[in-house]
């Protein structure tokens, strides 16, 4: 079992890596979570060496710490155009399909993917999976209103626990005000379908799947980055 330090390597190699894509001049969506991180202090390094950019963050956890860096954020309420978006993953399978949202940031993580010209992944080699599912539930963002009976559709459709998500005793709470469960799903076959079914179902504001939006996958491992371009037909 590799302990959270073992990972911090692979993960802030990855992360280096991804930002050789950044130049001057960019507007960068700055995803969330520990390796996102790595990320996030390094366009700082690169502010710092002369390096013009703007970042759309994607929690306010990242926002505060692309301040520090002294990253100029632009403001969330404008139309976004991002040239490349850099973000990390709870899973990812050989489609490069995503599972995402175990810090509770799906929402603004995939608008931001989705607005991004380039969206870049980098992970640890322990997020890669040949299925979607098992080890990590997937987290759906509901709206409150109702939440029990989106739940139920969403256990009915996938024939799987649905949990609501907690912290410290109560409901978590998203930065849009929703609330989030995650499904225990034992596999993922087809990610495609299950998103457009889960979309179906009304409460659902968004699901951690990340379908076909990968363009490159960064992964660090104990001997370095492989890097993986999507191959799309
Ligand atoms: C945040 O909501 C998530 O989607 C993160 O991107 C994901 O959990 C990866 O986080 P780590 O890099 O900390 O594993």
């Amino acid at each position: 079992m590799m302990s959270t330090q073992d990972l911090d390597s692979p993960k802030k190699a990855a992360a280096l890596k991804a930002v050789e894509f950044v130049r001057d001049g960019m507007v960068v969506g700055l995803g969330t979570g520990s390796t996102a991180k790595h990320m996030v202090i390094a366009l700082g390094e690169k502010i710092r060496s002369g390096m013009r950019l703007r970042g759309v963050p994607t929690s306010k956890e990242t926002a505060v710490l692309a301040q520090q860096q002294g990253i100029v954020l632009i403001d969330a309420d404008n139309a976004l155009v991002i040239d490349v978006a850099i973000d990390g993953a709870d899973q990812v399978d050989p489609g490069l399909n995503l599972i995402k949202g175990g810090g509770g940031a799906l929402l603004k993580e995939k608008i931001v993917a989705a607005s991004a010209k380039q969206f870049i992944v980098v992970v640890d080699h322990t997020k890669c999976v040949s299925v979607l599912g098992g080890s990590f539930p997937l987290p759906i963002e509901v709206i409150p209103f109702g939440w029990g009976s989106t739940a139920r559709e969403i256990e009915a459709l996938t024939q799987s626990r649905v949990v609501l998500r907690e912290r410290n005793g109560v409901p978590f709470t998203t930065e849009a005000g929703n609330m989030i469960v995650d499904v225990h799903i034992a596999r993922i076959d087809q990610p495609r379908n299950l998103e457009i079914a889960l979309n179906q179902i009304p409460g659902i504001v968004e699901t951690g799947l990340f379908v076909g939006r990968t363009d490159l996958l960064i992964v660090g491992t104990a001997n370095g980055v492989e890097s993986h371009p999507a191959t799309r037909t």
